[in-house]
């Protein structure tokens, strides 16, 4: 018989919950409001678990919502055994030219795909794939080794295959020819992906989640002692403070800003200056280099500042890049603003403050600048770099009287949307606060 089926099916772990106005929820890792509980969405909602659609072209209408927040996954099997099921990431739909078209050429796994146990299934994951998928059968495992495997009967393999493709999972020639993809390492793309928010390869929890309370102790903020270890007592400094020492004593992270009295072009164009501009040009080895405020592994200086805006005096609301060669801001064109409120609102959420920054900084990478002659490491050395900017970022503010704050996360797929931006070429890596700072 050989008849392929895939089966619309909610997330793992996903509940449908309707609230006391009529409307109906999904509910998971987070929640989304699906619209009224009219009896089309309902019926749409039983058949996910209920009946069989015949392909996938049969998502009822009102599931497009659910499949849009990829809230859907999908499950194949053959003849009523299951072969894989694959899940989306979840999030924000990603954006167009993130997909990944069919790679040319014979089927092969991507070099970024990984293939590990998860209970009593095997898993397959990769940075560049927008699902997970769960394989059902030891016929697909062989099929994923070796795509020319006869353990499938034709149209199985190739109905396994298509999907693999569709998802994500199949590499080309391009992963060695192309410079956006042959620059990252596998580990270094997972770790990219895997740490950031947005769903980048996997759908567990990234954030400050506390999993270990109640399982673990939490460690003492002390080393401790090594038996037979001895001590020499250092004498705390008996002159003034430098300038430095007084500015690193006096930093703090400020989250809330004066909007009585708001950040000025002026100053928010010296903060800039004094923290990120270029200050000389020179070549070495016919490679441009830069000299800029604060340090870079390998000189690569392949940071980018993107401010978003929302109240600065004399300049408007939006998405800019700072060009530290010229010292300017650059216009970007046809940002879109609900982007510029989300990032503004997530900033504020991360930083658990009650209104948005002023200014939210994000701190992009160019990842080829560094990727281009470090091989292994030159993700690790971007995110010291972020580490270098930051703190030359919290002295600057602290000096000029302005209000700093580091973040640790946002969701780099809004700045490649509004940015048009290519993930694997260019992405958030850092996102910093900056305003007024409220005077006592
Ligand atoms: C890499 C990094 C990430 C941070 N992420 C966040 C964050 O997401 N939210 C936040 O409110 N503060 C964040 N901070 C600020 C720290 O919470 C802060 O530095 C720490 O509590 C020490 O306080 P202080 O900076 O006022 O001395 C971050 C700081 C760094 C260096």
């Amino acid at each position: 018989m050989n008849r392929v089926v895939h089966r619309w099916t909610s997330l793992p772990g996903t509940r449908f919950a309707r609230d006391a106005e009529g409307h109906v929820w999904a509910v998971g890792a987070r929640r989304q409001r699906l619209g009224p509980a009219e009896p089309a969405l309902l019926a749409a909602l039983r058949s996910l678990s209920t009946e069989d659609g015949d392909g996938l072209l049969g998502l009822p209408a009102p599931l497009d919502v659910l499949h849009g927040g990829g809230w859907l996954g999908v499950e194949v099997s053959c003849d009523g055994k299951p072969l894989l099921a694959e899940f989306p990431l979840g999030g924000v739909p990603l954006p167009a030219h993130v997909d990944p078209p069919r790679p040319p050429g014979p089927a092969r796994l991507s070099r970024f795909a990984v293939l590990r146990r998860d209970g009593d299934v095997f898993v397959m994951e990769s940075p560049r794939a927008r699902s997970t998928v769960r394989i059902a059968s030891a016929a697909v495992l062989d099929v994923v080794i070796d795509p020319d495997s006869t353990a499938l009967p034709e149209p199985v393999r190739a109905a396994v295959l298509d999907r693999l493709a569709a998802a994500g999972f199949l590499g080309g020639p391009d992963e060695e020819a192309d410079f956006r993809l042959r620059q990252w390492g596998p580990h270094e793309l997972w770790f990219h992906a895997r740490s950031r928010w947005g769903g980048g390869a996997s759908a567990d929890p990234v954030g400050p989640s506390t999993w270990a309370r109640d399982v673990f102790a939490p460690l003492p903020s002390q080393h401790a002692a090594v038996p037979g270890e001895s001590r020499i007592a250092l004498a705390a400094p008996d002159r003034p403070a430098t300038a430095l020492g007084a500015l690193l004593d006096e930093r703090v992270s400020v989250r809330a800003h004066d909007d009585a009295r708001p950040l000025t072009l002026a100053v928010f164009g010296e903060f800039l200056h004094r923290c990120a501009r270029v200050r000389r040009t020179m070549i070495y080895d016919d490679v441009e280099y830069t000299a800029r405020p604060y340090p870079s592994g390998g000189t690569a200086y392949e940071l980018e500042i993107y401010p978003v805006v929302r109240l600065v005096e004399g300049l408007a609301p939006g998405l800019y890049r700072y060009e530290p060669h010229d010292h300017e801001l650059v216009v970007l064109p046809g940002v879109d603003p609900g982007i510029c409120d989300e990032l503004l609102r997530q900033a504020a959420v991360t930083a658990m403050a009650a209104e948005p920054p002023q200014v939210l900084l994000l701190v992009a990478a160019r990842f080829g600048r560094m990727l281009w002659r470090y091989e292994g490491m030159g993700y690790a050395t971007t995110l010291k770099n972020v580490g270098a900017l930051y703190q030359t970022m919290y002295l600057v503010a602290t000096e000029m009287g302005l209000g700093p704050c580091a973040l640790g996360n946002s969701d780099p797929r809004l700045l490649a949307q509004a940015a048009g931006l290519d993930p694997l070429v260019e992405g958030t890596v850092g996102e910093f606060l900056i305003g007024s700072r409220v005077r006592p």
